[in-house]
């Protein structure tokens, strides 16, 4: 069944455009790629071990046998891969020793989804290794579940963009991934310096679904509106009404309870400083904000949110998904 002994995968890093929260609860999100990879490299070995290495989130000489994969304490680092092989091993009944060295060209603290990539990372490396191959649906799926294994909640957009790439239209776990045909998307990324925590801003916000289920649900219907008339402006390059459609989000993202004062700072630095809109993306609390830019005004905007930020950050969007590199 092995063809090859070592391989290489890399997956892109994801934006959140629109569409936060309520795409936890079967509404719509927009979610762009970014270029800056997360990358794993997976090589058969001979023992019948699970060895670990990601520098990055402070993992070294990491190693179990297979048969504990998935049991004891297993550190917040080496989780997403952790399970990410006992979810490929079981599926498909692998029994081979693996050891994965994962590298990121980004910060696991801006919130660009690098659990996410490497989980898409680890499941591609895997269906390259051992045969079957997997469609994307199937990678989506199986790397969707692992996502759930570990944090439990979460719509899977990260997931998607990991592997799609592109800029999407995402509907929770999957119901719907359309691409969109997007050529340039005029975006400046800050970074606010704030770590925020996914699983801890969704429970937040579900205390207060809680206390007032009526008015939450109506703001996450708001919220689809938005994503659906942004979706639309998006399309015909109408940079000026996709603005505008995010300043209404950051405002519904703002009465879920989200946004936080250095988010604030740097989106009202933004939009004073010619940008056509700006919102924090992701789950919000913290990590980052984007502001839709006019030409003309990119410099402006980029110094004034990293006067009231602490960078901002050149990224590419609509980048390629998970790839094979060697
Ligand atoms: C987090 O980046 C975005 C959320 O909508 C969670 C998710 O969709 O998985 C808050």
């Amino acid at each position: 069944m092995q063809n090859m002994k070592k391989v290489i995968v890399s997956a892109p890093g994801k934006l959140m455009l629109l569409g936060e929260h309520a795409v936890v609860y079967n509404r719509p999100c927009i979610v762009t790629a970014v270029d800056q990879r997360m990358s794993a490299t997976l090589e058969i070995l001979e023992s019948t071990e699970f060895s670990l290495e990601a520098p990055d989130v402070k993992i070294t000489g990491y190693k179990k046998p297979l048969k504990d994969l998935g049991k004891g304490e297993i550190p917040k680092g080496a989780k997403f891969v952790e399970l990410a092989v006992l979810n490929f091993y079981k599926k498909y009944k692998i029994k081979s020793g693996i050891k994965i060295t994962t590298t990121s060209a980004f910060a696991a603290t801006f919130g660009f989804g690098s659990s996410s990539a490497s989980t898409v990372c680890v499941i591609k490396g895997l269906s390259s290794l051992f045969a079957p191959k997997l469609s994307n649906k199937n990678l989506f799926d199986l790397s969707y579940k692992t996502v759930l294994d570990v944090q439990g909640k979460g719509s899977g957009f990260d997931v998607a963009a990991a592997i799609y790439g592109g800029t999407l239209y995402f509907v929770t776990g999957g119901k719907a991934i359309k691409p969109l045909a997007i050529k340039n998307l005029p975006l400046i990324v800050g970074y606010s310096g704030v770590k925020a925590d996914t699983v801890t801003l969704i429970n937040q916000v579900l205390t207060l679904a809680k206390k007032y289920p009526k008015f939450i649900k109506n703001t996450y219907d708001q919220m689809g509106i938005l994503v659906e008339l942004a979706r639309k402006a998006m399309v015909t390059n109408d940079w000026q009404t996709v603005g505008e459609l995010m300043n209404i989000d950051q405002g519904l993202l703002s009465a879920l309870g989200v946004s936080g004062q250095k988010l604030e700072d740097m989106i009202f630095a933004a939009r004073m400083s010619g940008a056509y809109g700006a919102k924090l993306s992701g789950a919000g609390g913290g990590d980052c904000m984007i502001a839709i830019v006019p030409q003309n005004s990119k410099q402006s905007v980029a110094k004034a949110i990293e006067t009231a930020g602490v960078t901002c950050m050149d990224v590419k969007v609509n980048a390629e998904g998970a790839r094979v590199e060697k």
